[in-house]
């Protein structure tokens, strides 16, 4: 069996909330000034009433509005497909199936939450919305998502990614968004870090600033964020959910779960409704993967620390670099932001999830060895779960299934190929004194 497929109808008519199932309370955003958890109503200035609501929901499923559904249907549910030659490649004993995320109109998960945040803003009476994007994937799905709701989408893309990149600049503007290299002139902390680097390359902290001020000084725009919040990950679940029904189907198990870790959307999506199989004493793994270069889950902190790198969101309790993290230019531009998601360090802090790191070229061998076998070639941050899932796999018994999450391709990012192949990429690791430096900076909760 190669490919399992599920029909339009079996396609989740709920998303899967993890909140009260987790072993342990996830701790809340707390104000930085007044150090007490965020009131609903204070998130709800840049955010959707409905989003906000399944922030702290504890509501085990959730509809999924059928509006979401059709827009949905334009490329899921998506394939679970076997990778039989890679097996063949790495002479593996374990099976290895991976869930491409891949078919999607922008090329990644990322619709998945775009979709229904879009949605549930237009619903309550909003045109207007702002983001950031590092690698540009969550841009250009949320402008794909504006046009399906005849929203207008202001995107702040990261400098360094906006110059490497620009078929992605030019994919948002053809579902209608308006794309600018951040930082910019545009908002009061990008004009402020503008004047003190005047050479930054930007970082997807310095563009949620830009983004949020901008939703929090207009009245009739809000944000969307394309990562880390509960929100976000409950949306992304019906990645998961469709992997569940897709086993099921062939009656297999996952022994063995894989995703990259920017934020911890993709990889929390797919995971997420396989826990209660941990947490009943079945065989289960869940493996996050992230850069050297940018090693929160590995080397990072469980503190609670700024989202952003213009202070003005609120804290959150996750592993973390410190919101003063610069990242090294690596090319997967999609995994360097400086904290995860609360669900996802809750989770590693007890131990249920567990972390790896790779340097870049390796993981673009990997990737390779993926599309010389597998046919798809992979975007950068994907290559990281693929590296992974060759370690596991080499590893591996006959008992094994090893399922990762496939959560983009790389059609947008062949001058991180280009680079590769002609030998100008640089394995980097980010300095532990750094690390500890930016931990001094961090607010004391
Ligand atoms: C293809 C792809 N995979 C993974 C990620 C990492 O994000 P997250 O950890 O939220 O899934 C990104 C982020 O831009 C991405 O574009």
């Amino acid at each position: 069996m190669k490919k399992v497929l599920l029909n339009e109808e079996e396609l989740p008519k709920k998303w899967y909330n993890v909140l009260p199932d987790l072993p342990e309370t996830v701790p809340p955003p707390v104000n930085p000034a007044t150090k007490e958890p965020v009131k609903p109503e204070q998130l709800e200035v840049i955010f959707a009433h409905e989003c906000v609501e399944q922030e702290v929901s504890d509501e085990r499923f959730i509809d999924i509005p059928e509006e979401v559904r059709k827009v949905y249907t334009m490329w899921r549910p998506t394939p679970l497909v076997r990778a039989g030659n890679l097996e063949k490649a790495i002479g593996t004993k374990a099976k290895i199936f991976y869930k491409n995320e891949s078919v999607s109109p922008p090329g990644s998960h990322k619709p998945n939450t775009a979709v229904a945040q879009a949605y549930y803003n237009k619903h309550e009476g909003i045109n207007k919305l702002t983001t950031e994007t590092g690698a540009g994937q969550w841009g250009s799905a949320l402008s794909f998502a504006g046009a399906q709701f005849g929203m207008e989408v202001k995107v702040y893309m990261v400098k360094a990614s906006f110059e490497q990149k620009p078929y992605r600049k030019l994919l948002m503007e053809s579902w209608g968004g308006k794309c600018f290299a951040s930082p910019t002139d545009l908002t009061e902390i990008g004009k402020k870090i503008r004047k003190e680097y005047p050479d930054t390359a930007g970082s997807l902290g310095i563009a949620i600033s830009e983004a949020v001020e901008d939703a929090a000084t207009h009245g009739d725009t809000k944000y969307a964020i394309g990562s880390v919040l509960n929100h976000v990950l409950l949306h992304q679940t019906v990645v998961g959910l469709e992997v569940e029904k897709q086993l099921a189907d062939i009656n297999m198990e996952p022994t063995i779960m894989i995703g990259c870790v920017g934020g911890g959307s993709n990889f929390g999506g797919f995971f997420l409704p396989f826990l209660s199989r941990r947490l009943d004493g079945k065989n289960i793994r869940f493996i996050a993967v992230e850069p050297k270069a940018c090693p929160s889950l590995t080397k990072g902190g469980y503190v609670y620390d700024y989202g952003d790198t213009g202070k003005v969101t609120p804290l959150l309790k996750m592993y973390t670099l410190g919101s003063s993290f610069i990242p090294p230019a690596i090319h997967a531009g999609g995994l360097r932001y400086h904290g995860d998601a609360p669900i996802l360090s809750l989770l590693k802090k007890l131990n249920l999830v567990e972390a790896q790191s790779y340097y870049q070229r390796e993981v673009f061998e990997a990737g390779i060895l993926f599309a010389r076998t597998e046919g798809i070639l992979p975007a950068p941050e994907t290559n990281y779960a693929i590296k992974a899932v060759i370690e596991e796999a080499k590893k591996a018994t006959e008992d094994d299934t090893i399922v990762f999450n496939f959560s983009g391709h790389g059609h947008f990012d062949l001058a991180a190929y280009d680079a590769f192949f002609r030998g100008k990429l640089e394995d980097y690791a980010y300095p532990e004194e750094e690390i500890k430096k930016a931990m001094e900076k961090i607010p004391r909760i």
